[in-house]
């Protein structure tokens, strides 16, 4: 998962660290809080960026000093803490209305939030229904998110602790929720997501900031440019939306150009986020792939013929390895490919890797098949509940009577725009017929697609106009909850934090 780190220092001074790069731990937790009252929370708020909770992208623990300042952070209780805001939030702040309204104006998915839009923008019907989901992620429940690094859960629970104990906490404390993830392994090579797939194998490269003649986007290296992912930056298409220059009226007194400049500094070195909760079905998963390759087996073994349905549903085999053409059922992987630079143009009849397969949707790379502009996204995710201890080869043998545990994925995914990247990635690119040519079958995405049973039907070419129809897939996930979130740079927090100027200040305390 490498990210560039060719933005500016002052870039790099104020964009919060979990956007451009990450991090690498095993604990994460998601504490979504209601706004209580205004003044107190300002001060929560301005006692994160004081106390030094909030990290810069430029901080490097591995650099010297590094591994010394991130045990004094744990020492002191202090996990890595990311700060992100909903639209609600930014209103019970009391942020002035030329700011919101260019959120209106700009950014109308995160105005409106994600459960106003699942059903048409993000493909939750059914049981991944907005009704349905859990009650932090109900309209009027979470208006701030703060995301929690550590590497033990221990330590989340010693940071929880004190974030409950901070100056003004209680101007938030109406509602605590934590969804809590862990990666289901310690080798960063081999962290593994339920359905027991290898992950953090592939994500966007930023290219260094100012853009230069000499680097331009590719999609087949899967370099971007930094606008797709934080505003204020040029994007792919060489535009920068949120320059603002003079491009509001003049209503406060201010000359046009001052007040361009000051809604532009707000701003600049944020993304938007979506939180999304998705339950994961083992067994149903297990069992799909097992009915589906008995029928395919022949002569080859069951766990060879189970092997290849999954890497042509995923794009990629159980170690990593892109599907190839010349990647045959019962046959080994040939010689190792790229794992994270690699593009489709050896496999344009998708011999190898599907059209409808995950990877090629969620990221076509240079696929001619895709008319319009890539849709990059960055992913910071997290498995939550237990790891799957039924065996992948015979779920359906090891089954009881017991209701199996809540598992799944705890996604966070950044983007400048919420409606061109993700949801037009689980609108249209996971919840409809692949991009391809005209046989590429009628299934939504095969692992987070709402497919509905008895209907969708997923094509894999086989060559030489032959090709498998898989029937029988469900949908393998259930969404718990989505939540679009504002993550500012530090400087627009620090402002946030700032008391209104007819605002009492607060007692002190928590
Ligand atoms: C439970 C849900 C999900 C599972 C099990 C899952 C699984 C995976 C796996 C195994 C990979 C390959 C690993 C890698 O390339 O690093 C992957 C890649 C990816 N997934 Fe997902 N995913 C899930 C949800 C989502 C969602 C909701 C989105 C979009 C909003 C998404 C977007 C992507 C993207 C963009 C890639 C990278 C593809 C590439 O660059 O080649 N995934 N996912």
């Amino acid at each position: 998962m490498s990210t560039s780190t060719g933005q500016s220092a002052g870039a790099r001074a104020n964009i919060q660290k979990l956007i451009t790069s990450g991090f690498r731990f095993e604990h994460s937790r998601h504490l979504m809080l209601t706004l209580r009252e205004p003044v107190q929370a300002k001060q929560f708020l301005a006692a994160l960026a004081q106390d030094g909770w909030l990290v810069p992208a430029h901080e490097d623990w591995s650099g010297p000093g590094g591994p010394e300042r991130l045990a004094q952070r744990f020492a002191d209780g202090r996990c890595p803490l990311s700060l992100g805001i909903t639209f609600s939030g930014l209103l019970g702040l009391g942020l002035d209305a030329r700011k919101l309204d260019l959120l209106r104006a700009k950014a109308p998915a995160f105005v409106q939030g994600a459960h106003g839009r699942a059903q048409t923008c993000l493909g939750d019907t059914g049981d991944s229904q907005p009704a349905l989901w859990e009650a932090s992620f109900q309209p009027a429940k979470a208006d701030l998110l703060l995301v929690l690094h550590a590497s033990s859960a221990a330590q989340l629970e010693q940071a929880q602790q004190q974030l409950a104990n901070l100056r003004g906490s209680t101007g938030w404390h109406g509602h605590w929720a934590a969804h809590d993830g862990a990666h289901l392994g310690t080798d960063p090579q081999q962290r593994r997501l339920h359905f027991n797939l290898l992950d953090g194998l592939s994500q966007p490269v930023i290219l260094p900031e100012p853009p230069g003649s000499a680097e331009r986007p590719d999609n087949s290296r899967n370099t971007h440019r930094l606008g797709e992912f934080v505003l204020g930056y040029q994007d792919n298409a060489g535009v920068n939306p949120w320059r603002l220059a003079a491009e509001r009226p003049a209503a406060s007194g201010l000359p046009i150009a001052q007040q361009s400049a000051e809604l532009a500094a707000f701003f600049k070195d944020s993304s938007f986020a979506a939180f999304r909760k998705i339950a994961q079905d083992e067994s149903a998963f297990g069992e799909f792939v097992q009915r589906q390759a008995q029928a395919i087996q022949g002569r080859f073994s069951l766990a060879q013929a189970q092997a290849f349905v999954r890497a042509k549903l995923v794009g990629r085999w159980a170690d990593g390895q892109v599907v190839q053409p010349a990647d045959a059922l019962g046959a080994q992987p040939g010689a190792a490919v790229a794992r994270e630079h690699f593009d489709y143009s050896q496999d344009q009849a998708g011999l190898g890797c599907p059209f409808g397969a995950h990877i090629r949707r969620m990221n076509p790379r240079d696929d001619p098949v895709v008319p319009f502009r890539r849709r990059p996204i960055l992913r910071r995710g997290m498995p939550y509940g237990p790891r799957f201890e039924g065996s992948y080869c015979a779920p359906a043998s090891t089954a009881t009577d017991l209701p199996a545990p809540e598992r799944g994925l705890l996604g966070l995914f950044f983007c400048a725009n919420l409606e061109q990247q993700f949801e037009h990635l689980l609108g249209q690119w996971a919840n409809d017929t692949p991009m391809g040519p005209d046989n590429r079958g009628n299934a939504r995405d095969p692992l987070i697609g709402n497919n509905l049973p008895d209907h969708h039907t997923y094509h894999i070419p086989m060559g030489q106009d032959s090709a498998l129809q898989l029937r029988g897939l469900l949908p393998f996930v259930k969404t718990k909850g989505t939540l679009y979130a504002w993550f500012p740079g530090l400087s627009a927090i620090a402002q946030l934090a700032q008391p209104a100027p007819n605002q009492a200040p607060a007692a002190t305390g928590p």
